[in-house]
């Protein structure tokens, strides 16, 4: 870390006590696990992409965790939240009368974030300004405040995170693809909380002990009925869903255990599917029971019959194509 200056390191190694836990059990989640921490170490900038909750953020603070700029500071910026003179300001700072109201300097993320790691959250919303602007950071490793005639030297590792295709992004001119290939040296993918199902028991406990350590109350359990009604949910949030779900019913539990009644009114509203006879008596063929699933899932998952054909692991052509047969859909 060529630039950091030697008195800030004992701040910094104060700043750096957490411990990042990232709960999996899915062997496709530890491979990306693997390779993070493989990569970690060696300051190449990452993308990360994923469905919203599916836990960018707690990658990104992972990667630093486990690199040489764990003692700096880790500083996430959202690209989306702000105007994009706004963003300008936070990224790059400003001397003292850039401005109208720029009343005194005032340091910018990127500087703020020397010596460690800068969090580029949506990155895809960043203006095409701002974007030739972080190339310069990205490739000069200098950064120059709003109203600032002398490039200042920081040393940054850049974490991007997006919930859109980014290559996509690319393709179709949104992104500049020489920003893109700075960024994207490695990419990691994290996939949706619905096609690793066997997480969402071991998070459930996590995220219950948790909790209830943190609400300060005795709840230790999560009824069968609630486990079994989580395990068939297809969690279009995903892991934040999951631990706002867990986090409500330990809030609202009574007992030792979170029941049925704990959970937000739709999950408690619908109905598993279960095995019956039909009217006539007769038991349902395969087929059957295949249309009521699908019909179940999609109403989960409001109709997005990209998410459907994820969760029911068929492409959508497929989706489509049984949905036509069954005259679900018209055309
Ligand atoms: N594997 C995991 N283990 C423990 N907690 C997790 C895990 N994945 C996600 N979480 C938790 O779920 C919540 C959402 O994660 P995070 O904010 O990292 O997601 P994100 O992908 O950045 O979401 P968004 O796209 O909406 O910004 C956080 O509270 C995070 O701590
Ligand atoms: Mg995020």
């Amino acid at each position: 870390m060529k630039h950091v200056k030697k008195e800030n390191r004992h701040k910094r190694e104060q700043l750096a006590s957490y411990g990042v836990q990232l709960i999996t059990q899915a062997p496709q989640m530890q491979k990306l696990l693997k390779t993070a921490k493989r990569i970690a170490p060696t300051d190449c900038n990452i993308v990360i992409s994923g469905e919203s909750g599916t836990g960018k953020e707690l990658l990104a603070r992972y990667l630093h965790q486990y690199s040489e700029r764990a003692q700096g500071p880790f500083v996430a910026v959202n690209c989306g939240a702000f105007t994009e003179e706004l963003l300008a300001n936070e990224l790059f700072g400003h001397e003292k009368g850039a401005f109208t109201g720029a009343m005194a300097q005032k340091l910018g993320f990127i500087e703020v974030a020397d010596g460690g790691t800068l969090f580029l959250d949506e990155v895809t919303e960043m203006p095409p300004s701002m974007q030739v602007k972080l190339l310069r950071v990205v490739q000069e490793g200098e950064v120059q405040r709003l109203g600032g005639t002398t490039p200042i030297a920081v040393d940054v590792r850049f974490l991007a995170a997006t919930n859109r295709n980014l290559q996509e992004a690319v393709n179709s001119a949104h992104f500049r693809h020489d920003l893109f290939f700075r960024l994207n040296v490695v990419s990691l993918h994290l996939p949706p909380l619905a096609q690793r199902k066997g997480d969402i028991a071991l998070l459930s406990q996590y995220f219950l002990q948790r909790y209830s350590k943190q609400m300060n109350k005795a709840s230790s359990e999560i009824a069968p009925a609630v486990s079994a009604r989580l395990s068939a949910y297809g969690f279009p949030g995903n892991v934040r869903e999951l631990e706002n779900i867990i986090a409500g019913g330990v809030a609202l539990a009574r007992g030792a255990a979170i029941e049925l009644e704990d959970l937000p009114d739709d999950l408690r509203a619908f109905d598993i599917k279960t095995f019956r006879r039909k009217e006539d008596g007769s038991l349902p063929s395969l087929k059957e029971q295949e249309m009521a699933y699908i019909e179940w899932v999609l109403k989960e998952v409001k109709g997005n019959k990209t998410l459907a054909a994820q969760v029911l692991g068929i492409d959508r052509v497929s989706l489509w194509r049984k949905l036509k047969n069954n005259q679900l859909i018209k055309e």
